[in-house]
């Protein structure tokens, strides 16, 4: 199993390069001094990871919150993907260009297909590979995919995707696709990892929470990385920025890991990878 340390602590990606396994997502937070302030907060506590996508509108806060900070670009794993809309080569390509502008940086640590659109991903597969081998980017991925998504990208694709961003939360684990990304070295990502907020008040994670005297969403989250599971939990608050980063100094035993494993019921809260319409 891979170790986990501390905040700032990574997971090696197949093609080496290392992305911290615990990080911020700023979906819903707002463009502007929200996001600038979680993404200062978040960088003063110790997070090193920061998950956002053309389509949240907030990439010219976030690079301002980054700039802002005291911690070198260098040091900060920057996320952002590919919307639905901009799916296909010569238009993946232009997004890519409008993000890192939006940003203010002149490269990214991860960028993802954010949804497999049909009939485009494929294109846009090619486009992030592109940018890849122009190195303009230091480690391509995918978002909600799953298995027969993959296995139709792996048909053609050159480089395996380092990395698949999923729902994933007790109440969503897929085991059998998690399986399925280990095998190939696909690095597997929560999102939502807190069930959007509603994880408080389910029983099986307050009794966790008394047990070892944490918080049901820092028993969530120590929940993902001992799975092997990257997690970007969002908050926008500086108490919550800071509480959920309090995973470092307790380890849930194999059987309570089971315990939320098996609360699983295949419930999304968010949009089915397999039947959307965006
Ligand atoms: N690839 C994709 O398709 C996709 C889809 C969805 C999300 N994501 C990424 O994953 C990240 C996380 O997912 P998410 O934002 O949907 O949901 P989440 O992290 O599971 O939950 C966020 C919600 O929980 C609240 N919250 C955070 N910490 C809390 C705490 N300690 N106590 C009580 N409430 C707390 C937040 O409110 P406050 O802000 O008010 O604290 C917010 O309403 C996103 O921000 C985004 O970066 C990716």
């Amino acid at each position: 199993m891979n170790s986990i340390t501390d905040i700032k602590g990574t997971f090696r990606l197949h093609n080496g390069v290392r992305m911290p396994y615990f990080g911020l997502g700023v979906y819903l937070s707002e463009d502007g001094q929200e996001v600038i302030n979680a993404v200062k907060w978040s960088l003063e506590t110790g997070y090193r990871h920061i998950d956002t996508a053309s389509v949240y509108d907030n990439e010219k806060g976030v690079g301002a919150g980054i700039r802002e900070s005291d911690v070198p670009r260098e040091d900060i794993f920057v996320v952002s993907k590919v919307w639905n809309s901009d799916q296909g080569f010569e238009k993946t390509l232009n997004a890519f260009d409008q993000s890192l502008d939006r940003l203010g940086l002149d490269y990214l640590d991860l960028y993802l297909v954010h949804w497999p659109v049909s009939g485009k991903y494929k294109d846009t597969w090619k486009a992030i590979e592109y940018l890849y081998e122009q190195k303009r980017v230091r480690a391509i991925g995918v978002s909600n995919f799953m298995q027969h998504h993959l296995e139709d990208l792996l048909n053609t694709a050159k480089i395996v995707p380092m990395v698949n961003q999923m729902e994933f939360h007790p109440y969503l684990v897929q085991q059998d696709l998690l399986d399925f990304c280990v095998a190939r070295n696909i690095q597997y990502e929560a999102w939502s990892p807190m069930m959007q907020g509603r994880i408080f008040g389910i029983d099986t994670f307050n009794e966790l929470a008394a047990k070892y005297n944490k918080t049901s969403a820092q028993i969530v989250l120590r929940w993902n990385l001992q799975k092997g599971v990257i997690t970007i939990p969002k908050s926008s608050k500086r108490d919550r920025i800071v509480a959920n980063s309090e995973i470092f100094d307790f380890e849930l035993s194999p059987e309570d890991v089971a315990n939320l494993d098996s609360l699983d019921k295949s419930q999304r809260f968010g949009p089915d990878p397999n039947n959307f319409d965006f």
